[in-house]
């Protein structure tokens, strides 16, 4: 079995730990967004350098953003502070990104120019381009951001390798619905971790089962377990940060989507069969990590079981449930199946006979009842060659490094 560097991890010091940023402030309402921004790259690890043009300072005051970043703020060119006076070289040359959040229409269309008359804009100019990227997060009324001129304006900006990150939709600072409010602090802050994540799964799309299943006894009581869906959730997460095109089919959890994955909510173990079974062909990754009930009541009671109706303990019939990955697995286009095994005892001898049984290449197992609703956790892969421990770690970090042991199995995709 490979033994990639790596792929035993670690995410205590956080998932930008080490990265530098210069956060730069346009003028818009959404500046209130950056004070909270600034707290979540700080939490994550990062050092910020907060930047704002005399706009900005409009909405919100450099005193708030000094005490959130821990740094005092620049806002002019003219600044003496840098020995050399030349602030706009200095801030660039140690960061990994500039970060323009929020990002106007006026600042975007002067970064499609290249034009450089205030601090910002001449440090997003002066940046060593291969090894500061420079990420923008628009903020503005939908009637701005749809203009012709401004969307010409970013294309160019994308065109020039900057990333545009959102904007999203909904309601507006000025009363209107529509696209260009600036994204949540917390989604920024998982675009910039994507980021800078490596793409092993650059074109390729994954298909990835999460959660329980809930098998209905009658409509008001139904048999399930404990599983808590995050496993699946990191994975799925993992591998659009890898690149990937992502489908995650979910039992019934209340967990957020991860930024960038299409999300389809089952119930039943038949409805999450029905839902993978025709989507799986056409993917180049499955991974199963749902604990899909092995059973269900043979025959929902279409009303509820009441006890004066004789069930004071009824005894239900139980049916078989389809196997979902033995299913997938048994497809003649068939994607790469890594199956996972929660166990409760003998976890290697249980993920070895799965594997075979399953006839997948690659099983994950852990002990489920440690796991369960847990952030973090331990992992056994096994696959032909043998087995390897990876973790204890988040499951965020395990899935992170999963991925990257999957994108190596995977065969190399045939272009032609
Ligand atoms: N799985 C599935 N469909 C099922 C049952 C399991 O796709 N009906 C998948 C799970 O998502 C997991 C793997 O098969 O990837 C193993 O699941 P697990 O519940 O550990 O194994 P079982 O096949 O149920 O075997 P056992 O109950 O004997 O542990």
């Amino acid at each position: 079995m490979s033994d990639s560097p790596g792929a035993t991890p670690a995410d205590a010091a956080g998932d930008l730990a080490g990265r530098h940023f210069v956060l730069g402030l346009t003028g818009g309402v959404a500046c209130y967004k950056a004070a909270e921004l600034t707290r979540e790259l700080v939490k994550a690890g990062a050092t910020v350098q907060v930047v704002m043009t005399e706009a900005a300072e409009q909405f919100i005051t450099a005193v708030t953003m000094q005490a959130l970043s821990n740094r005092a703020v620049y806002t002019s060119p003219w600044d003496a502070r840098a020995p050399n006076n030349m602030a706009h070289i200095n801030l660039t040359r140690e960061a990994d990104a500039v970060l323009v959040a929020p990002a106007s229409a006026d600042f975007i269309a002067k970064l499609a120019q290249g034009r450089a008359d205030d601090l910002l804009s001449l440090a997003c100019l002066a940046r060593p381009i291969g090894r500061c990227a420079l990420l923008v997060a628009p903020a503005m009324n939908r009637e701005m951001w749809a203009h012709p001129a401004t969307q010409r304006n970013v294309a160019q900006v994308v065109a020039d390798g900057a990333v545009v990150l959102g904007p999203a939709s909904g309601d507006q600072a000025c009363g209107e619905v529509g696209d260009g409010r600036m994204l949540e602090p917390d989604e920024i802050r998982d675009d910039v971790i994507a980021f800078f994540q490596p793409k092993v799964l650059a074109g390729r799309k994954v298909l990835v089962t999460a959660g329980p299943t809930y098998e209905p006894i009658d409509p008001v009581r139904g048999v399930t377990n404990l599983s808590s869906g995050k496993m699946g959730f990191a994975i799925a997460r993992a591998a659009a940060e890898a690149g990937a095109e992502v489908t995650l089919v979910a039992g019934p959890v209340a967990l957020p989507t991860p930024r960038g994955v299409a999300r389809l909510d089952v119930r039943t173990a038949q409805q999450m069969h029905d839902a993978v079974l025709p989507l799986a062909p056409g993917h180049d990754v499955f991974v199963a990590t749902a604990a899909v009930a092995d059973w269900r009541p043979a025959q929902a009671a279409e009303r509820k079981l009441k006890k004066a109706d004789g069930h004071d303990a009824p005894t239900i019939a139980m049916a078989a449930n389809p196997d979902i990955l033995a299913a997938v697995a048994r497809l003649p286009n068939a994607p790469y199946c890594v199956g996972f095994a929660a166990e409760s005892h003998d976890l290697a001898k249980h993920a070895r006979d799965k594997r075979v049984r399953k006839g997948v290449p690659l099983v994950v197992g852990n002990l489920g009842p440690a796991t369960f609703g847990r952030d973090d956790n331990t992992l056994l892969l096994v696959d032909a060659q043998g087995e390897r421990e990876m973790g204890p770690g988040t499951k965020l970090a395990l899935a992170r490094a999963l991925v990257r042991e999957i994108a190596q199995r995977l065969p190399v995709k045939d272009t032609a």
